[in-house]
């Protein structure tokens, strides 16, 4: 059978180049869009190995651009929507490119989808949508709260989703990953930001608020839920949004605690203000009800917290993995 064609925005980051590498491993051809940029990096994607890459047709561009967008999907089997500006503290000073990127560049590719009659489309949300947990574990119907400009532009971006399959029967299924972690995440996240000040020779590490509770996936099963909405029947999931997560919660405090055991060190916290998030713009608890995903796809996590962990260690104690971040700043 000849390989599929399979398109994704965003392929170069963290989510995207694990998402790359797995759609290659199922026999997919990979039209992976890469932001354009001066220095001619593939960000993440320069990491796979060359078997890999001989599968990966990179494709500068920018979802803000609807000829980029085309050029991308153009014949696609599905397509991964992933790109989006991502950390919360840089949306509060630049939220016009927040919109920009994560509201009209989804409505960009809402468009190419529609026009090209490309067969399935998953959409990216993000559980940040639905704010600190009203009712819990949270499943798709807890109310939508954004209580940050990231939030906000993401819950445009699945909002123009919805109304596109309404409107147009447009073949697009949402999937909404709560917090994911593993090789290759950037800083901003709380995870990398412990294990890399730690990697990095470091004892005493510097956080924001300690009380938050996050559900956390390791990486390889926010994957496997995306290609689980991807390859579905289109009857069970075209349409619908899906929550993809754990079912446990843990708070920021005692995730630096697990993670000092794993690596054999003992950390001590630093708060700084600078971290700290305005006091209605925190999420205070996230927890995922996933049922709706397993009943209709079957998916269940595979790997547990501290599997993740130790996989993410493993990552950041490469010398050559480490030199990539900036371990003495606030990454925003
Ligand atoms: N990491 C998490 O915990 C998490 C949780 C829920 C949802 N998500 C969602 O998953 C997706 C991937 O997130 P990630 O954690 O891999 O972040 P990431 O920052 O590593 O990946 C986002 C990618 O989008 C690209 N991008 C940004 N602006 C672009 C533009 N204008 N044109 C083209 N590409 C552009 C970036 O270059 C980057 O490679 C996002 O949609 C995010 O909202 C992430």
């Amino acid at each position: 059978m000849p390989a599929t064609t399979v398109a994704v925005t965003g392929a170069e980051g963290f989510i995207g180049s694990h998402l790359t590498e797995a759609l290659v491993a199922d026999g997919h051809r990979v039209r992976a869009m890469v932001q354009y940029n001066s220095f001619s990096s593939y960000g993440w994607l320069e990491n796979l190995p060359p078997d890999v890459l001989d599968s990966v047709e990179v494709v500068l561009g920018d979802v803000r651009d609807p000829g980029s967008v085309q050029d991308l999907v153009k014949g696609a089997e599905t397509v991964y929507h992933l790109a989006a500006l991502i950390a919360i503290p840089y949306s509060y000073r630049a939220p016009h490119s927040y919109v920009e990127t994560n509201v009209t560049g989804t409505l960009n590719v809402l468009e190419a989808v529609r026009h090209l009659g490309i067969p399935r489309l998953v959409h990216t949300s993000t559980s940040e949508t639905y704010g600190t947990a009203q009712t819990v574990p949270i499943t798709e119907d807890h109310p939508i709260n954004t209580q940050s400009p990231y939030a906000a532009s993401k819950a445009g971006g699945d909002r123009l989703a919805d109304s596109y399959h309404a409107s147009f029967g447009l073949p697009v299924v949402t999937l909404r990953p709560f917090n994911t972690f593993g090789p290759r995440q950037s800083m901003r996240a709380v995870i990398p930001t412990v294990i890399g000040q730690v990697a990095a020779g470091e004892r005493t590490i510097t956080l924001g608020d300690l009380r938050p509770t996050r559900d956390f996936s390791y990486v390889k099963d926010t994957v496997a839920a995306f290609r689980a909405v991807g390859t579905a029947s289109a009857e069970r999931v075209v349409g619908r949004t899906f929550n993809s997560g754990t079912g446990e919660e843990i708070s920021v405090g005692e995730l630096v605690t697990v993670i000092g055991k794993l690596m054999d060190a003992e950390l001590e916290i630093r708060s700084d203000a600078d971290r700290v998030r305005p006091a209605n713009s925190e999420v205070m608890r996230l927890v995922c009800d996933a049922s709706r995903l397993r009943a209709a796809t079957g998916w269940a996590p595979a790997h547990t917290l501290e599997e993740g962990l130790a996989a993410t260690v493993a990552f950041f104690r490469d010398p050559a993995n480490l030199a990539r971040y900036k371990t003495g700043i606030y990454n925003v």
